[in-house]
C-alpha cells in the first residue's frame, strides 16, 4: 500500500492531470485537496481529450473512488455541470465514485462579483485571477462567515448564513464596486437545488480515507496549481489563494501527515505562468512564442495564452524543498525537440549578487535575472520513445541536468499528452509492479 501526493512544482499547468489520470490505474482512491475551479486538468485518454476542474482526474479510472476535500472551495454548479458533461459521453457519476465532504467551502455567486471587481478594480496591477471566486470563497472560510456543503442540505441554517453574507456582500459591491447587488431569493433557489443534486454524495471524506488507510488501500492525492503559486510560499501577491503544497494535502483531506508515504513534483520541462506576477525565465521573443504553439500553451480554464520561458531550477528546488520531494515527474519533453540549444536557469544574479532562492521581496524577485546553463538539443521525435536507452543523447543530457541540480531521482518522463506517451522509470506505488509492468523500461543513467 502507498498514499501519494502529486504536487505542481512550478506554476501550475505542469501536465498534473496527465500524471494522477495515469497513475489513478494503482490507486482506489483520488482526492481533491485545495483549489477549485480555478485548476484545468487536461487528459487526453483513446484520442478524447477531458478537461477537469474540480473533479479528481482519476474519474475516468470508473471503478475507483474520487473525493473532493475540505480544502477545495466548491462551485456547485460547476461541479454539476462537470458530472453532467461526463455523462453524455457515458462516464457515470454516481456516490460509489464520487464523494463531497460535508465541510468543503462552496463558492457562492457574490464571491465571483467580488473577483471580478476587484480585480478590474486594479488594473494594471491585477493579479490575472480566473475571475471564479476564489480568494473571496477562502477569505470567508478563514473569516469564519463561509457557507459549507452541510449548509446546503439544511434550508433554514442556509437561509440564516445566506442573509448574514448577502448583506454584506451587497453592501460592498453597491457602495465600493458600484456593481449591481444580488438578488438573495434568486441565489437561495439556485443553491438549495443544487444541494439536493449533491446531497447524496456529501459525506466525511476524512473518515472514508481514515478506513481506506486501515485497509492498506492505495490513495492519491491530486494537488492543483503550482509551488510557486502557494499562498504562503509563492511569488506573493500573485498566487492563487491556498496552500498547494504537499503538506495542504493532510489538511485539506483530514488525513495526518504520518499517512503520507511519498510526495512526487510534477515538473514541465520548461516553465510556464498564467496571468500576472514576477517570472524570471520568460522568453519574450521568438523561443516563446515557438515553445507556446507547439506546447499548446492555452490555459485550459480561461484559455489565456501562457506565458513561457527555460526550465527554471531555482523554482524546482524551492519546489523540492517545500515539499519534501521524492520524486519528480518531467512533462512535455517532447515540446522542446528541435530547439538547437536549450538554457537552464540555474540561479539568479540579483543586482550583482548570487541567489539560489526565490526571494520573499516582490521588487527583488523582479530584479532577478536568470543564471543561465545551456545544452545541445536533439531533432528525433520522442513521442513514441517508451524507454530511457531509446532517448536521443541529449536529452537525456538534459534529464541528467535536472536531476542532479535538484537531487531527486526522475521517476515519470511524459513525450506526449496522452496516456501512454510516458516513461515510467519507477512505478510510485509499487517497485515490483513497475518491473512488471515495465519490463525493458530500466533506468540506465
Ligand atoms: P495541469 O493543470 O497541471 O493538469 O496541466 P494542464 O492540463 O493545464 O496543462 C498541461 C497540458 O499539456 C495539457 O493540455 C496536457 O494534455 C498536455 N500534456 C501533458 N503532458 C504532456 C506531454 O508530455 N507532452 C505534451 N506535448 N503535452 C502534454
Ligand atoms: P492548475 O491546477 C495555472 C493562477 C491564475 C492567477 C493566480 C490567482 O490547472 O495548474 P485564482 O483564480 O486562483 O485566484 O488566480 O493563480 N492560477 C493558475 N495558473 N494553473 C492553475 O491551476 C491555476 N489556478 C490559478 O492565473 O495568476
Ligand atoms: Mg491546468
Amino acid at each position: 500500500m502507498a498514499n501519494v501526493i502529486i504536487v505542481g512544482t512550478q506554476w501550475g499547468d505542469e501536465g498534473k492531470g496527465k500524471v494522477v489520470d495515469l497513475l489513478s490505474e494503482q490507486a482506489d482512491f483520488i482526492v481533491r485537496f485545495q483549489g477549485g475551479n480555478n485548476a484545468g486538468h487536461t487528459l487526453v485518454v483513446n484520442g478524447k481529450k477531458h478537461i477537469f476542474h474540480l473533479i479528481p482526474s482519476g474519474i475516468l479510472h470508473q471503478d475507483k473512488k474520487c473525493m473532493i476535500g475540505n480544502g477545495v472551495v466548491l462551485d456547485p454548479g460547476v461541479l454539476i455541470e462537470e458530472m453532467d458533461r461526463l455523462g453524455e459521453v457515458g462516464l457515470r457519476v454516481t456516490p460509489d465514485n464520487l464523494l463531497i465532504s460535508l465541510y468543503t467551502h462552496v463558492i457562492m455567486p457574490y464571491h465571483r462579483a467580488l473577483d471580478l471587481a476587484r480585480e478590474n478594480r486594479k488594473g494594471r496591477t491585477a493579479i490575472g485571477t480566473t475571475g471564479r471566486g476564489i480568494g473571496p470563497c477562502y477569505e470567508d472560510k478563514v473569516g469564519r462567515g463561509g457557507i459549507r456543503v452541510h449548509d446546503l442540505l439544511d434550508s433554514a441554517a442556509f437561509s440564516e448564513k445566506l442573509a448574514r453574507n448577502i448583506e454584506e456582500k451587497n453592501f460592498i459591491l453597491r457602495n465600493f464596486f458600484q456593481h449591481e447587488a444580488l438578488d438573495p431569493a434568486e441565489i437561495m433557489d439556485e443553491y438549495l437545488a443544487y444541494g439536493e443534486r449533491l446531497r447524496p454524495f456529501a459525506g466525511n471524506v476524512s473518515l472514508q480515507l481514515q478506513e481506506a488507510d486501515a485497509q492498506g488501500r492505495n490513495i492519491l492525492f491530486e494537488g492543483a496549481q503550482g509551488t510557486q503559486l502557494d499562498i504562503d510560499h509563492g511569488t506573493y501577491p500573485y498566487v492563487t489563494s491556498s496552500n498547494t503544497v504537499a503538506g495542504n494535502a493532510c489538511c485539506g483531506a483530514g488525513i495526518g501527515p504520518t499517512r503520507i508515504d511519498s510526495v512526487l513534483g510534477v515538473v514541465k520541462a520548461y516553465t510556464t505562468r498564467v496571468g500576472g506576477g514576477p517570472f524570471p525565465s520568460e522568453l519574450l521573443g521568438e523561443t516563446g512564442e515557438h515553445i507556446r504553439k507547439v506546447g499548446g500553451e492555452f490555459g485550459a480554464t480561461t484559455g489565456r495564452p501562457r506565458r513561457c520561458g527555460w526550465l527554471d531550477m531555482v523554482v524546482v528546488n524551492s519546489a523540492v524543498r517545500l515539499n519534501g520531494l521524492g520524486g519528480l515527474v518531467i512533462t512535455k519533453l517532447d515540446v522542446l525537440t528541435g530547439i538547437p540549444v536549450l538554457k537552464i536557469g540555474v540561479s539568479y544574479n540579483c543586482r550583482g549578487s548570487r541567489l539560489d532562492i526565490v526571494p520573499a521581496e516582490l521588487d527583488a524577485l523582479e530584479a532577478c535575472e536568470p543564471v543561465l546553463e545551456e545544452f545541445p538539443g536533439w531533432d528525433e521525435d520522442i513521442e513514441k520513445v517508451r524507454t530511457w536507452v531509446d532517448l536521443p543523447k541529449n536529452a537525456k543530457k538534459y534529464l541528467e541536468a535536472i536531476e542532479q541540480i535538484s537531487g531527486v531521482p526522475i521517476r515519470i518522463i511524459s513525450i506526449g499528452p496522452s496516456r501512454d506517451a510516458t516513461i515510467i522509470l519507477k512505478d510510485p506505488f509499487n517497485d515490483k509492479a513497475a518491473q512488471q509492468l515495465l519490463s525493458g523500461n530500466i533506468y540506465d543513467g
